[in-house]
């Protein structure tokens, strides 16, 4: 009688509705067979194939990593050292083999969420784009970075998504808060000559903030709907290479440092005020 009344409600139906969708998904099917975390991959691996912007030997930054798909593909891409050759026995992964005859590249993934091993990749998961530069979570990076004796990287990508709350103004402009706190972020890393990979939701903040940004300061800005975003789904990408720094675009001195610091904390208490507006319009809602 339970299970009756259970599977009858419209909740229940729903999520029947989307695992059908799910695993009928040929992206979802082909990752599992070729041993990806997540379908997420073949956007990565389909942006890449267009503009062949990840090569051996490069350092990238993949924020926003977990489960880690992004960084499967980054690993092979910029031919990751792995120390040991392994299989991941309970995930059933294969690890990437290093190509001694190419350059060896560095992998970083990093996230508030955990993310499991992936070999061949530096994680810092338990971290937090928006928290305190001087937090914990951002010393644990200035360590490895420092450790791994990288000052600057090839790529930053952001992957990076906020809790959607359904309505569209209020997703466009948290994920847009996001990844404006995350191209602060990769500017202070980026090599002369990098790229800046994030995602965004289709709407006026995309053209109106974040792109021209980019766009005065590197040579070429890409937006791109991957055949792997679902159609329904308002996502795209926005892709920037060639970074071109300058005196006036990369914070410099301790002064040009305390302006950068001032944009920062502004930027996240305007992402903390989307996302306790987000929380009321799903408190607000459920309430109907
Ligand atoms: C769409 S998933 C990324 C999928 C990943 N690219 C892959 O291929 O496996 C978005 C991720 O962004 C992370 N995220 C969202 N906001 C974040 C923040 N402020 N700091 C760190 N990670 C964040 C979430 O925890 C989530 O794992």
């Amino acid at each position: 009688m339970f299970f009756k009344q259970f599977f009858s409600t419209s909740a229940c139906q729903h999520t029947k509705a989307w695992m059908i969708k799910h695993v009928s998904d040929p992206y979802v099917r082909r990752s599992v067979k070729e041993n990806y975390r997540a379908r997420s991959a073949f956007k990565l691996i389909e942006i890449n194939d267009m503009y062949q912007f990840l090569q051996p030997g490069h350092t990238v930054i993949d924020m926003g990593a977990a489960p880690g798909a992004w960084s499967q593909v980054l690993v092979k891409q910029v031919n990751a050292r792995v120390e040991k050759q392994k299989k991941i026995t309970s995930t059933n992964e294969f690890v990437h083999r290093t190509n001694p005859d190419l350059k060896c590249g560095t992998v970083i993934a990093l996230d508030r969420s955990p993310i499991f091993e992936i070999p061949g990749v530096h994680i810092i998961d338990n971290w937090n784009l928006t928290a305190d530069t001087t937090s914990d979570c951002n010393k644990r990076l200035q360590a490895l970075l420092k450790r791994l004796k990288i000052e600057q990287v090839d790529g930053v990508l952001s992957d990076m998504c906020p809790n959607v709350t359904g309505c569209k103004a209020i997703d466009q402009s948290a994920i847009a808060a996001l990844q404006h706190q995350a191209f602060d972020f990769a500017r202070r890393l980026l090599k002369p000559n990098g790229y800046f990979l994030c995602k965004l939701f289709q709407g006026h903040e995309v053209f109106q903030d974040l792109r021209p940004l980019l766009e005065s300061l590197f040579g070429a800005v890409h937006v791109i709907k991957p055949s792997s975003s679902r159609s329904e789904s308002s996502e795209l990408y926005l892709l920037a290479l060639e970074y071109r720094p300058d005196a006036t675009n990369r914070p410099t001195n301790a002064s040009d440092n305390q302006n950068e610091n001032t944009r920062i904390e502004t930027n996240r208490h305007e992402i903390e005020r989307l996302i306790n507006e987000a929380r009321r319009v799903r408190t607000k809602n459920k309430d109907k």
